[in-house]
């Protein structure tokens, strides 16, 4: 038998090409803050209006995690579909609702839901007003890896679709297999009953030596079991900041309410100082420098950060030992940067309001 693919280069030269062409590609689509006024929002046929802040689909191709913001129109009830990836939802104007596999939930500015991967999902509006979320999913990371699936059951009820993915739930013995059988059982039965909703009402804000006052929005640390995905939100003091750091990317983060700058450079005094808004998404996308401001001397800023790095960090830790994929500054720098906590006049809690 001959092999007729044969090829004039080697091995490690086509390796090193691809690699370099990779990156250079992605250089060419890192981004600083995306403005909520740049992102067009357009109609689909899912009945919901979607604009896309970073997503291959908006022609911003990224690795992990993607973000959009998505539109329910008074009186519209979407189609139901579901995917292999997972999503959180940050609600962020207006009323409506979201059912998960049957299970209906109400949400108002604020809320935040989860929907885990596999899910039937679709959303409605019976009030007067359009209600406004963002998105945040793992489709990038699941597509790199080349297992994303999306299904459009259009308007089925949800007992008339196939169920989830049948799964062996057990099996006696010690043998690998048993063992392996089991341990995957495990593991879906208890996603498939994890946290989904966390409503603005039941949020604790507690400050930070950071020089925030933050709050898990949907994590592990408050019950839920996504693929890593995590959102918690930070508020910053008028006039204040917090302390400057750096990790891996992709780290985005939400601006709901005030307005400052971010700085973002290769060195902790090398870089650009980035102005944003409400409706902004300031984007961490690699390992630099950054440190956010609060540029109104009045009002506090509130800012949304999601990731995935609680299963990919473990994992880039992992593979990367001894490099440190996570650095601050030393404590005394920090008090330096973020000024005395204590002297911060926090206001009352309110529900965000868009616009
Ligand atoms: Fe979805
Ligand atoms: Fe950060």
């Amino acid at each position: 038998m001959t092999n007729s693919a044969k090829t004039s280069t080697t091995h490690y030269e086509v390796q090193k090409k691809r690699r370099a062409q990779f990156i250079e590609e992605w250089r060419n689509n890192r981004r600083t803050v995306v403005h909520g006024v740049d992102v067009e929002i357009h109609e689909t046929p899912r009945r919901i209006s979607t604009g896309v802040y970073l997503g291959k689909d908006g022609d911003s191709p990224i690795r992990t995690v993607d973000a959009a913001v998505h539109q329910v129109t008074s009186g519209v009830v979407s189609t139901i579909h579901r995917h292999s990836w997972d999503a959180v939802m940050l609600c962020v104007g207006g009323f409506a609702w979201t059912e998960i596999d049957g299970k209906r939930i109400s949400w108002g500015p604020g809320d935040s839901l989860y929907l885990p991967a596999w899910s039937w999902h679709r959303h409605g509006n019976d009030g007067d007003i359009s209600a406004r979320y963002m998105s945040f999913s793992s489709e990038p990371l699941i597509d790199v890896l080349g297992f994303g699936i999306l299904e459009d059951g259009g308007d089925s009820p949800v007992a008339e679709l196939p169920g989830h993915p049948g799964f062996a739930a057990s099996m006696p013995g010690n043998d690998i297999y048993a063992r392996r059988i089991r341990r995957l059982a495990a593991d879906q039965i208890e996603r498939f009953n994890g946290r989904l909703h966390t409503s603005w009402d039941e949020l604790e804000f507690l400050q930070s030596p950071r020089g925030t006052r933050t709050t898990f929005l949907l994590d592990r640390a408050v019950g839920y079991r996504t693929s890593g995905l995590t959102m918690a939100m930070f508020e910053i003091g008028p006039g204040r900041a917090q302390s400057m750091h750096r990790h891996s990317g992709e780290a985005w983060l939400y601006v709901v309410e005030g307005q400052g700058h971010s700085f973002m450079g290769p060195e902790p005094d090398q870089g650009e100082d980035y102005e944003w808004g409400k409706g902004d998404l300031i984007v961490v996308d690699h390992y630099s420098w950054h440190q956010h401001f609060n540029d109104d001397m009045e009002k506090t800023a509130r800012v949304v950060r999601v990731h995935i790095l609680d299963t990919l960090l473990n994992t880039m830790n992992a593979l990367c030992y001894p490099l440190n994929l996570l650095e601050e500054p030393p404590d005394h720098i920090r008090s330096q940067q973020t000024g005395d906590l204590k002297t911060i006049a926090w206001p009352e809690v309110e529900r965000p309001s868009w616009p």
